[in-house]
């Protein structure tokens, strides 16, 4: 079930304040990624699957998943390849609202039909990873996805 523009904003305003109040005394990394992925996961029905890919710091150009919730996903992705990794090379938000017709899209469990990827920054401005949100449903996210995706990345910079 994909909920309105509506309800989604109110989901990830909801899920902010979760957010930020169960990691205000943290600033351990895994915990906070962790408490993220795990409140998302939880409180947006549309999402399959929820988490993070890390950027590789001592491979470069490489991601490496976790923390993430869902069906088992691919360990490593390179910059420029798949849906994660077009975020990541331009350090842009992507929608892909039919995964099939990504022709790049990897594809870590078929039941996936539709995602969302934006990047995320530490406190010096530095992409530490992105973030990637799937849907077994066809389109959907939208604009308010991005935005409080966005909106709860940029809450927790500072600690990053
Ligand atoms: N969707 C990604 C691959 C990761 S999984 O969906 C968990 C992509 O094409 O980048």
């Amino acid at each position: 079930m994909i909920p309105s523009t509506r309800e989604k904003e109110k989901l990830y305003r909801l899920s902010q304040q979760q957010i930020l109040s169960a990691i205000e005394k943290e600033t351990d990394r895994t915990a906070i990624l962790s408490s993220v992925v795990c409140v998302l996961k939880t409180n947006l029905p549309h999402t399959f699957w929820v988490g993070f890919y890390r950027v590789d710091a001592q491979r470069g150009n490489e991601l490496v998943v976790g923390p993430y919730q869902g069906t088992f996903g691919c360990l490593r992705i390179p910059f420029g390849r798949g849906v994660c990794g077009l975020c990541a090379e331009k350090e842009l938000p992507v929608i892909v609202p039919d995964v099939n017709q990504f022709e790049d899209h990897i594809a870590c469990d078929s039941r996936t039909k539709s995602e969302i990827v934006v990047p995320a920054y530490d406190r010096g401005g530095r992409l530490y990873a992105v973030l990637d949100v799937d849907s077994t449903d066809l389109d959907a996210f939208a604009d308010e996805d991005c935005e409080g995706l966005e909106s709860i990345l940029a809450a927790i910079r500072e600690k990053l």
